[in-house]
């Protein structure tokens, strides 16, 4: 028997019983000891815009989560600044009559999207405007990028994902953040919006996104659906985790600011991969679905829906998500507030 051997097994006798729970006795001093917290500051709002005046729909799958025509959308944006929230994330649905193979209406400077821009900058000027960049709610096919004999073209699309991101800058927007997975696209972005001295526009790039049965209802607030097959020849299969440290570590090459990982609770090792590998802040995207299952279990009494929406939006803030793009988060602030 070495000294060593010794020393342990004479360490192991001698040693205390550790007695944990002192640090779990009452609220006190799990405060004290508590190694994350949730904040106003954590989240990104996403908002679904219409055309219209003095709209503001419920959406079918999502309780509780609306469309907002302009007007309205100057109130609900001037209520979440109120409440802490500093960032949003704007979504548009636009009508089917404008949806094209290419996506043209995304370009045009007064589009839904670029008056949503102008609209929350007004209302609420320091408010960060973020926008989502992809096709699908101007295709009408549905999909993310432009179609030819049934394929989803990359190179033409990451050219017209760029316009749409320069057009964005333009109409105000703080962020773009490209949520297509096509390749070479945050290149694109970055190259036009540097030409075209946009320099302070960033990008968060949707970079570990996954072709996921979690988007559903995401797809009915902005009547998106794509028209045929899937999303898997451009968005991640879930069966991959390394796939992601790859996409997003290229995507932070081509100069992506922010890298994001999407959808949220399924997905929270990949959060910790990503935070372990990259030197950007990390965000995660508490997805449609993921809102609609708690909304529903919790309309039939299942889960306690406060306490179950606060547990995991701390699992994203322990799994090292910094930014939360959620559909909770103003129910989260007003609970904590
Ligand atoms: C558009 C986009 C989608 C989501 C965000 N941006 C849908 C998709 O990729 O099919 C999903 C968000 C959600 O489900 O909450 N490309």
């Amino acid at each position: 028997m070495s000294i060593f051997t010794i020393i342990k097994f004479y360490k192991s006798v001698m040693q205390q019983l550790r007695r944990n729970r002192r640090l779990r006795t009452n609220e006190a001093i799990r405060s004290l000891v508590r190694e994350h917290t949730i904040t106003p500051n954590d989240f990104l709002v996403p908002l679904f815009v219409v055309e219209g005046k003095g709209i503001k729909e419920e959406i079918m799958s999502m309780p509780g989560y609306y469309r907002y025509s302009l007007d309205l959308l100057v109130k609900e944006v001037k209520e979440l600044w109120s409440l802490g929230v500093k960032s949003v994330l704007l979504f548009v649905k636009v009508p089917d009559n404008l949806k094209d193979n290419k996506g043209t209406e995304a370009l045009n400077p007064d589009g839904l999207m670029q008056r949503a821009i102008k609209t929350v900058k007004e209302a609420s000027p320091e408010m960060l405007v973020m926008t989502d960049v992809a096709l699908d709610p101007f295709s009408s096919y549905g999909h993310d990028g432009i179609v030819e004999n049934g394929y989803i073209v990359n190179d033409q699309t990451c050219d017209v994902l760029a316009q749409m991101s320069l057009s964005h800058a333009q109409a105000g927007a703080d962020f773009v953040a490209p949520s297509d997975m096509m390749d070479g696209r945050v290149l694109a972005i970055r190259e036009l919006l540097e030409k075209e001295n946009y320099k302070n526009t960033g990008i968060m790039s949707y970079s570990a996104k996954y072709a996921s049965a979690f988007y559903g209802p995401f797809r009915d607030a902005l009547d998106s659906a794509p028209g045929f097959g899937d999303k898997k020849t451009y968005q991640m299969d879930f069966a991959n985790r390394d796939e992601a440290i790859k996409e997003t570590l290229i995507d932070i090459e081509e100069g992506a600011d922010i890298v994001m990982v999407k959808p949220g609770l399924c997905y929270l090792d990949l959060v910790r991969d990503v935070r372990d590998a990259v030197d950007v802040p990390v965000a995660v995207y508490q997805v449609s679905g993921e809102y609609a299952m708690l909304k529903a279990a919790a309309e039939k009494g299942w889960l306690d829906h406060d306490a179950v929406m606060l547990e995991q939006i701390m699992a994203f803030k322990r799994a090292g998500a910094h930014i939360i793009a959620s559909y909770f988060a103003k129910d989260v602030i007003k609970l904590l507030s």
